[in-house]
Formats: structure tokens, sequence, C-alpha cells
């Protein structure tokens, strides 16, 4: 017997827990509310995190999701300035009203008041397709700040604090700004940065998100997911970001871009049984039901598999994946690009909705569902693969997934079996982590890294297995200058979007 083999099958997936928190904590304790408003291809969602300023644990207080599709049609007069890729079109007001009310419903539902009790939001969105260039995405984000103001919530909830003065006193406590200030580092790691000025790619703020989410996700299990590291998130696009095994920040040096959930949907949308141009894996998927990982299904996912492309992003393209991609910075700021693809830019997306007919047709959901989970799992390692022959992963990267095509069904499971097969780790289990909500908790830190909180008794960022870096850190900006730090990191676009957001 193959006692190897065995263990490893044993091996059970690391999903983050998220246990509820009670009203009355939430009330009476230090607790830090964060809104994260996101605008994605599929869904839009106001979640609502708090984190426990003593212990540095993010727990989810509210999660109100609505479908993209859903948004007001545009009115007369208003001008379309971006469309999902299933092509919804969306105006800056009928965004803001999405956001206003996905944000409004979220407090409600949660007893919590706007102007009280919120002390952040963090906006962000996948949707990045109908973009000319990467650097456009930040007046998507104005868009979302407009919302914002729209549900109530005070303008300075939406901007970097500049001093201790800023910080609220029930937070003051917490609050590090006299020693470090936020220099453009979330969760420790730089965004992508050169001499350039332009953006690798259009959801580099969603790798960010995604990534410093994970960190934090990853609190809640065995799993050190501090830097070096990969972290993948599948939502209708891929995002994600490689980083590089250094003190006392690392720096970004792999990015994801590309389709992701969309693989699937368009599987979906040939079964008959959601809308052919905007039906989703959501639509139909039931977590209850068993899929089924036989033989047919391997076939299946074998076929799948075939169509999508997971490679280096060629110097050529300018979108991959539908993605707005700048290779040539990517190649100026040592950063490797990673894309999925479908054909170029999905133009073989309709030969998978063929496959998927197919698959309801003459085996079912369950078979078809075994595919799809099959199909994700053996994308993820595909990418981990990329990253490897790019000499950006190695076995001490750890790796991270988010997003619904990532974790839902059994796929948690499934990529851990793929990684498996890299021989990259003695401990596979130990070394990947499984998070839900991702960007959301990213946000979480992200708006604690704003207003300089940090909890160095439990922390997030230095490497793997090291201690906290707060003391590096100090020493770092003392030899550097404070001052001279906003110039060595490129603010990235989400800090641009905050300062831009601070004249409305
Ligand atoms: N069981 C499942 N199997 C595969 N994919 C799924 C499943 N459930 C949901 N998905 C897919 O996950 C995607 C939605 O995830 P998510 O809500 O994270 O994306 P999004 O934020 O709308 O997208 P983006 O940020 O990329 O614009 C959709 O493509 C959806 O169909
Ligand atoms: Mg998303």
């Amino acid at each position: 017997m193959d006692f190897g083999r065995l263990l490893k099958s044993k091996a059970k997936p690391r999903v983050a827990e998220s246990p509820p928190v009670s009203y009355l904590d939430l009330k009476s304790k230090s607790f830090f509310i964060v809104a994260s408003v996101e605008v994605g291809n599929t869904t839009t969602k106001s979640i609502l995190t708090a984190t426990d300023m003593d212990t540095g644990k993010t727990y989810i207080v509210n999660k109100t999701i609505k479908m993209t599709r859903d948004v007001r049609k545009p009115k007369p007069g208003e001008e379309v300035f971006a469309r999902t890729i299933n092509s919804t079109p969306l105006t800056k007001e009928s965004i803001a009203e999405l956001v206003k009310n996905a944000l409004l419903e979220s407090h409600e539902r949660a007893r919590l008041d706007i102007k009280t009790d919120l002390n952040f939001v963090v906006r962000s969105t996948g949707v990045v397709a109908e973009l000319d260039s990467p650097d456009q995405v930040g007046a998507f984000i104005l868009a979302l700040a407009q919302g914002c103001l729209m549900a109530g919530v005070p303008p300075r909830l939406m901007t970097p604090a500049m001093s201790i003065y800023n910080i609220p006193a029930k937070f003051k406590r917490y609050s590090l700004i006299e020693k470090v200030i936020f220099n453009g580092a979330v969760a420790s790691v730089y965004p992508p940065q050169g001499s350039t000025g332009v953006e690798v790619v259009a959801n580099e703020m969603e790798g960010e998100l995604a990534t410093a989410g994970i960190k934090e996700g990853s609190k809640w299990t065995d799993v050190d997911f501090r830097n070096p590291c990969l972290c993948m998130d599948f939502g209708t696009t891929l995002d994600g970001r490689i980083t590089s095994d250094e003190l006392p920040y690392s720096m970004t040096i792999g990015n994801l871009c590309g389709l992701a959930g969309a693989i699937p949907d368009a599987v979906v949308q040939g079964t008959g049984l959601v809308n052919k141009q905007t039906g989703a894996t959501l639509d139909i998927f039931d977590p209850k039901a068993k899929a089924d990982y036989g033989p047919e299904a391997k076939k299946y996912a074998d076929r799948i598999d075939a169509l999508v492309s997971v490679e280096k992003v060629p110097s050529s393209r300018d979108k991959y994946g539908l993605v707005p991609v700048s290779p040539d910075a990517a190649a100026k700021n040592n950063v490797v690009l990673i894309g999925c693809d479908v054909g170029i830019n999905g133009s073989d997306l309709c030969k998978l909705s063929g496959i998927g007919g197919e698959i309801y047709r003459s085996k079912g959901l369950k078979t078809l569902f075994g595919a799809l989970d099959m199909v994700s799992a053996r994308i993820a390692r595909r990418l981990v693969e990329v990253g490897i022959e790019e000499g950006i992963v190695n076995k001490k990267t750890a790796l991270g997934v988010t997003g619904r095509a990532g974790i839902s069904g059994n796929k948690p499971s499934l990529i851990l079996e793929e990684v498996g097969k890299l021989n990259l780790y003695d401990e596979p289990d130990k070394n990947v982590v499984f998070v839900d909500d991702g960007l959301a908790r990213g946000a979480a830190v992200m708006a604690r890294c704003m207003n300089s909180m940090g909890t160095p008794k439990n922390p997030l960022g230095g490497l793997r297995s090291g201690k906290c870096i707060l003391g590096q850190r100090m020493e770092c900006e003392a030899k550097k200058g404070v001052a001279a730090i906003p110039q060595v990191a490129k603010p990235k676009q989400e800090t641009q979007a905050y300062f831009k957001g601070g004249h409305f």
C-alpha cells in the first residue's frame, strides 16, 4: 500500500472559519467596522466586517449580495461607461444607486447606523473588461464613491487618516500612526512599482484586497500565510498576486488576470437552464447536491481544460481574458503576468456552451458540476505551475484561494489534490488555504492599514514563520525619512481614488 498517497488523500483542505459575532459585543467592544462595496461582473456586494481590535480577528457581520445584471437600465441622457463581461450596461448614476441600496440594506439588516457605527468604506470593482487600459478603473471607483455618499457615508470614511487627530477617540490607542504611516504597502506587500507609472493590470486593486484578505482569513486556520505567497481570486474574472520573500515589505512579483467564473458560466449557459447571455453557475448551484467525479465527468473536464489557456501573458496582448493588461509595464516593473483565457479574450467561450449543453443532456447536472469542479482545480494547479516555471513560486510559497468559482462545491479538496501532483510541498494541506469573502476581509485589512492600526502580537505582515515586522518598518522608515516614502511606493489606484474622492 502506498502510505504517502493514503496520507495525502486524507489531507483536509484548510477553509477559514467565519463565526458570528453578537450584536451586543459589536456595540460594546472595540470593533472596527468596515463596509466593503464590490461591484463584480456577476454579483454586487456590500459586506460589513467587524475587526476586534484586541485580537485582530475579523468577523463577517452582514453580506448583502445582489446580481449586477439586475441593475436598473440606463436612463436617457446617461452615459454607458462600462459593461459587465456579459454586456450589462452600467452608467455612473445606475452604479451609484446600486451601491447606495446595497449599503443601506446591509446596514439595516445588521442594525447598524452608517453615520455613527461605520468606521471605513473600501470600494472595488471587477468590472474592467470594457476598459481600454488598466488606468481607467479609477473612474469606476469614483462612481462607487458617489453611491456611498448618497447612502450617507461621511466622506472622511473614504480617505486615509493623515494624523492621530483623524482617528476616532475609541481607536486612538490602537493606531500606530505616529510610528508608521500608510505608505502604500497593504499587509506588508507593495503594489507593482517602478518608473513607468502605468498600471500592470486593471484588477490590481482586487488582487491587492484578495491578498490581504487571504492573509487575514488564514488566521482562522493553521496555515501561515505570510510572504511569500500566491493568491488566486476566482470571481467571474481572475485576479491575484504573487509576493516575494523580502523584509520588511514584500514586492508584487506576479499578477494573475483573465477569466475564472466566466468559464463555468459559459458551460452552464449552454444547458438552457439559465439565460444564454447573462446566466451564471450561481443561478443553478445547489450546495447540498452531490457532484459526480466519475470517468464521464473527467472526460468532459479534459475537453473543457483543453480549451483553456493558462500561460505567461504574451507581450503582444493589451487584454488577456478580457482584462486590460500592460505586459510592457509588467516587464519594466519585474512583474510576471499570468493569465487564463479561452481562445483570445473569450472567443472560444461559445465552444464551452456547446460542451455544457452536451453534458447536461446526456449526463445531467451531477456530472456537469463534477466536471466544473475539476476544471477549476486544474486551472488553479496550472496557474501555480506557470509560477514555478517562471521562477516566482517555490516550496516556500503559500497558496491561497478565494472567490466563489474557486471555493464552492468540492473545489478545495480537488485543488489540494491537484497541487499535490506538483510535488511542491511535503504537506500540501498546511500550505494551501481557502478563504470565503477574501475581498471583504482584505477591505478590513486595508482600512486598518490606512489608519495605521495593527496588531503586532498577531502579525499579518512579514515572512512565513517570522516575527512581526513593526520594529523593522520603523527602522526602515526612519532611514528613508517618512516624506520620501510615497515616492518610493507608487500609490495604487485605490489610494489615488481615495484622494480624488476627497474632492466630492
Ligand atoms: N458552484 C460554482 N461553480 C463554479 N462557479 C461558480 C459556482 N458558484 C458561483 N460560481 C461563479 O463564481 C462567479 C461569481 O463569483 P463572485 O461573486 O466572486 O464574482 P464577481 O465578484 O461578480 O466577479 P468579478 O469580481 O470577477 O467581476 C460567477 O462567475 C459564478 O457563476
Ligand atoms: Mg469580485
